[in-house]
């Protein structure tokens, strides 16, 4: 499983790739909005970061209709090769994707919450699908079981044909709150997690690590006096 940052903060991103382990990131609208993003820096916001990471990263497209998606998609897309659309799975969303796949430019449907969802934003040519799983949580619904529902039914059916490039599609954990969330993710075969920055720290963390790390070096103070 890869690990994407889930941020619009160029600090937590800078951050992240430093460690090496980086392999994309997602933003949305609340992301951006969060760090005082104002849209007409909208796209030079996504050109730094694309610059920063070696990998996709998801701008997403605030319109409602397919024409302006579509549009949107190819403004987007044209910020730097690495760019990824980012579309709702809906009606319009998905006439939209299926163009832009057409187009070569690769979409991450995003706001998908069910099997259905998933197989029509593979059907329409979506390179990345995005269950969330934090939301059905904040609904008290098993986001994990529908996350792994949904890698279950694409893992079905061999969907390069409709994918930008003949590419497999690669499923991202979304909306992915916690280490526990990440842990399963993979245990169920999540291609790929999008984490914020602060869970991502905490996947590197455990009490024992530290404990043990203390120990070693207290151990090699008396080495070094002895
Ligand atoms: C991912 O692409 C989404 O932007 C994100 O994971 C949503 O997370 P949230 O439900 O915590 O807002």
């Amino acid at each position: 499983m890869k690990f994407f940052l889930d941020t619009a903060d160029l600090k937590e991103i800078e951050e992240a790739a430093s460690w090496g382990v980086l392999a994309g990131v997602t933003t949305n609208p609340t992301l951006y909005s969060r760090i005082g993003g104002k849209l007409s820096d909208f796209h030079a916001h996504i050109k730094r970061i694309c610059e920063i990471v070696d990998g996709p990263v998801s701008a997403e497209s605030v319109a409602m209709t397919r024409d302006e998606i579509v549009r949107d998609g190819r403004e987007l897309a044209a910020i730097a090769p690495n760019v990824v659309v980012k579309v709702p799975t809906m009606i319009e969303g998905l006439a939209a994707t299926k163009q832009l796949a057409s187009e070569g430019i690769p979409v991450n449907m995003t706001l998908c919450f069910t099997v259905p969802q998933a197989i029509m934003a593979a059907r329409a040519g979506a390179r990345y699908i995005s269950p969330f799983v934090g939301r059905f949580d904040d609904i008290s619904e098993a986001g994990l079981d529908q996350l792994g529902d949904v890698i279950e039914a694409i893992g079905n059916y061999d969907f390069t044909d409709s994918t930008v490039g003949g590419e497999q599609i690669e499923i991202i954990a979304a909306s992915v709150r916690s280490a526990h969330h990440v842990a399963q993710a993979a245990l169920l075969g999540a291609d790929i997690a999008t984490v914020p920055f602060a869970t991502l720290k905490k996947c590197v963390q455990h009490p024992l690590t530290d404990r043990g790390l203390d120990a070693f070096l207290k151990d090699w103070e008396k080495v070094a006096n002895a």
